[in-house]
């Protein structure tokens, strides 16, 4: 298998969904324009690779009990309309993370940032717009598929972006800047506003490819670690990265008073830390038989944007 090239195919079909659903307008030019700025001016995908390559995982798997007249093309289509929908709040997020009152950063995935662009008015609408498109594309999905696993998967997706998922994480990031934090507040934080919709996305893609019971858990267990760990290494990366390999400033977090793992727990235990989290999820995507997810988390745990 050339992991390269599975996950190209894989951001190369949710780039022309984005791109087609986008087009299908009937509102104000500027909007779209905001919009489509952030939603078609790149980034990794990982949220929506890792979603559409869990779905493909469970299809893979024999034991899954997966019903056998569900076409594993309708499976695919839900969770391309899913993978559209993660990558919309994802985005959407990023722009108002990049707002003067939260972040106030400059530069977004190599470029200026929306606000900069088009204005702070105009990118919170932007934000409000890709939210609420993401829920009616979800929507929108199970009742044009009629599969089952399609309002489970949505459930997962909308606990995860909410005030029990990242929106908590963000509210407690801004609201203990300037102070120092105990390691469990520091842990909700990164639990919250990064580790929810990662870990929805590899779930909410093993639902709708038929995954339950132990098997599902497992997913769980691999997606708890990977959500963790990626934003340990994002604090890392902030530290210690390239701002023009990350696309996005390095030094954000000290000049705004940031709680991040490397300020609580310091660097070397970061590292340390890190590499557990992901090893443990890799040996998990192993147990599984993902072998796309395996390869690919080894991929983005030695990323360096
Ligand atoms: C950045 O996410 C924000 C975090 C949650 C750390 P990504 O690193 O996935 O950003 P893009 O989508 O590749 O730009
Ligand atoms: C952002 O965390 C998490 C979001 C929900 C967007 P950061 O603020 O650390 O993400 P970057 O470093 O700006 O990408
Ligand atoms: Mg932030
Ligand atoms: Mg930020
Ligand atoms: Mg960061």
């Amino acid at each position: 298998m050339d992991l390269a090239h599975k996950k190209d195919v894989y951001v190369k079909t949710l780039e022309e969904r984005l791109t087609a659903l986008l087009k299908n307008k009937n509102y104000p030019p500027v909007i779209y324009d905001a919009i489509s700025y952030s939603l078609l001016g790149g980034g990794k995908r990982m949220r929506p690779v890792l979603l559409l390559a869990a779905c493909e995982a469970v299809a893979d798997d024999d034991e899954s009990g997966i019903s056998p007249e569900l076409s594993e093309t309708l499976r695919f289509n839900c969770a391309l309309d899913f993978a559209c929908a993660i990558e919309m709040i994802h985005t959407y997020s990023l722009i108002h993370d990049d707002l003067p009152a939260i972040d106030n950063d400059d530069t977004r995935r190599g470029r200026p940032t929306n606000h900069k662009v088009f204005g702070e008015a105009m990118a919170i609408l932007a934000g409000d717009a890709l939210l609420n498109m993401s829920y009616e594309l979800m929507i929108d999905a199970c009742i044009r598929h009629q599969y089952l696993n399609c309002l489970p998967a949505l459930v997962e997706i909308a606990r995860s972006a909410g005030i029990n998922g990242m929106i908590g994480g963000q509210v407690m990031d801004v609201h203990t800047e300037g102070t120092t934090v105990d390691e469990e507040t520091l842990l909700y934080i990164h639990e919250h506003k990064t580790a929810a919709l990662i870990k929805a996305s590899i779930v909410a893609g093993a639902i709708i490819g038929g995954a339950g019971g132990r098997y599902l858990k497992t997913f769980r267990q691999a997606a708890n670690h990977m959500g963790l760990a990626f934003q340990i290494k994002d604090d890392i990366l902030d530290v210690t990265g390239d701002s023009s390999t990350l696309g996005k400033p390095v030094g954000s977090d000290a000049r705004n008073n940031k709680n991040t793992y490397v300020s609580v727990f310091g660097l070397e235990q970061a590292r340390r830390d890190y590499q557990y989290m992901w090893d443990s999820c890799i040996q998990h995507f192993n147990e599984l038989g993902a072998e796309f997810l395996a390869a690919y988390a080894k991929d983005l745990r030695d990323r360096v944007r």
